[in-house]
């Protein structure tokens, strides 16, 4: 049996789809703070297979205890968390609450009940501003936000842990930016409220939701002047968390990696990207910087393709295109 947090969510439910589509038993845990329960559903119209759902919150040591007494989980995948960095600034506590407080009780019911295997989902607001790219794992850390400060701190419990007691086996996974859904358009990152990143933005700019989206910031020592990212698909970063599961079959200890595709993509090179492979034009126009933005920043994937075996395939193409098409349907619903 195999735990996921946060397995209603945007990243979680791609992790269940394969997990499930790999005949895998999965126990979804979750408070829908961020999701619907309409998601449990659609992985089994996606896989044909149902994972166990227990609505709850990753602080309620009670109500965890009794998922993981019941269940023993070989392993746990730990999704659930608050992620939004604008909001970290203005409700810090809420964030150090969910995301530390949440990770550590976690962490102690499973201690208590002989799980010895987890997965987290850690960032890459972790590493230090620098000019220095492609970002390694040995890249300088410094988080310049709540957030990141939230999942420095996470990274350093499960450290400790790890050097603590031997018989755990944990992978870090340091996300770039993820954005795409899944092919059968029934799973994707469908935000509450308004949307603060850049792919859901120009979807709505693209569907006439928004007259235009902004390009935050032309000034930027960039190639063409926009914000440049490591963008990567969903089901890449998906399969990713497959592959470090299966590592820490055979690896002891505490394991960092990056999971992005090592390539840059500025904002403009996206727009242009969504519209090759969609046929649809986001208008967009040219605003001021946004406050506590970094100009560039990608990855280097080296460390996971040489110990995971993972590499990851999809193209901007891929990402624009199925972005694009669960876009559609969360309208048509
Ligand atoms: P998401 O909001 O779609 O999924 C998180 C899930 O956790 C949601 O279903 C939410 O309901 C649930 N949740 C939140 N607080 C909870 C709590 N206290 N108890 C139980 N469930 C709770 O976000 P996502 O994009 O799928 O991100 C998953 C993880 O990856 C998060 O930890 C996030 O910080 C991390 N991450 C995301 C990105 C990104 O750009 N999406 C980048 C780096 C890291
Ligand atoms: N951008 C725009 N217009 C928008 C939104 C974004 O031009 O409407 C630009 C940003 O300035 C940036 C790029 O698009 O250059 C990407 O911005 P996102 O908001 O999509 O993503 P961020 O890189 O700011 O942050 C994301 C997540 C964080 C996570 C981080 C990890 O939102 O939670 O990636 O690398 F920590």
């Amino acid at each position: 049996m195999i735990l996921v947090t946060g397995g209603t969510g945007y990243i979680g439910s791609h992790v269940c789809a394969l997990l499930l589509a790999a005949g895998r038993e999965v126990a979804i845990v979750d408070n829908l703070s961020n999701s619907g329960a309409d998601v449990v559903d659609r992985l089994e119209t996606v896989t044909g297979r149902r994972p166990l759902f227990h609505r709850g919150d990753v602080r309620d040591a009670g109500f965890l205890t009794e998922v993981a007494a019941k269940l023993r989980p070989e392993c746990a995948l730990h999704f659930a968390g608050l992620k939004a960095v604008a909001e970290s600034v203005r409700q810090p506590l809420a964030y150090y609450d969910v995301n530390v407080g949440g990770t550590a009780t976690l962490l102690k019911v499973l201690q208590q009940n002989g799980t010895r295997r987890f997965v987290f989902s850690s960032s890459a607001t972790v590493y230090a501003p620098s000019e220095v790219m492609p970002l390694t794992e040995e890249s300088p850390l410094g988080p310049y936000n709540p957030y990141g400060w939230t999942k420095f701190m996470a990274e350093q419990i499960l450290r400790d842990l790890a050097a603590a007691a031997p018989d755990w086996r944990v992978a870090v996974l340091r996300y770039f930016n993820p954005v795409g859904a899944h092919e059968s358009g029934l799973l994707g990152e469908k935000p509450l409220g308004t949307p603060n990143n850049l792919m859901p933005r120009l979807c709505d700019a693209a569907a006439g939701r928004t007259p235009r989206f902004s390009v935050f910031g032309l000034d930027y020592p960039t190639r063409d002047g926009s914000g440049v990212r490591d963008y990567l698909h969903v089901t890449d970063l998906a399969l990713g968390h497959i592959r470090a599961m299966e590592h820490l079959e055979t690896a002891a200890g505490a394991h960092v990696y990056n999971l992005g595709t090592g390539t840059g993509l500025s904002v403009l090179e996206m727009a242009a990207a969504f519209r090759a492979a969609t046929g649809v034009e986001a208008p967009y126009e040219v605003c001021p910087r946004r406050p506590g933005d970094l100009a560039e920043y990608y990855s280097s994937p080296a460390k996971a393709e040489r110990e995971l075996g993972w590499k990851a395939e999809k193209t901007p193409a891929d990402m624009c295109r199925d972005a694009w098409a669960f876009h559609r349907r969360c309208l048509a619903d």
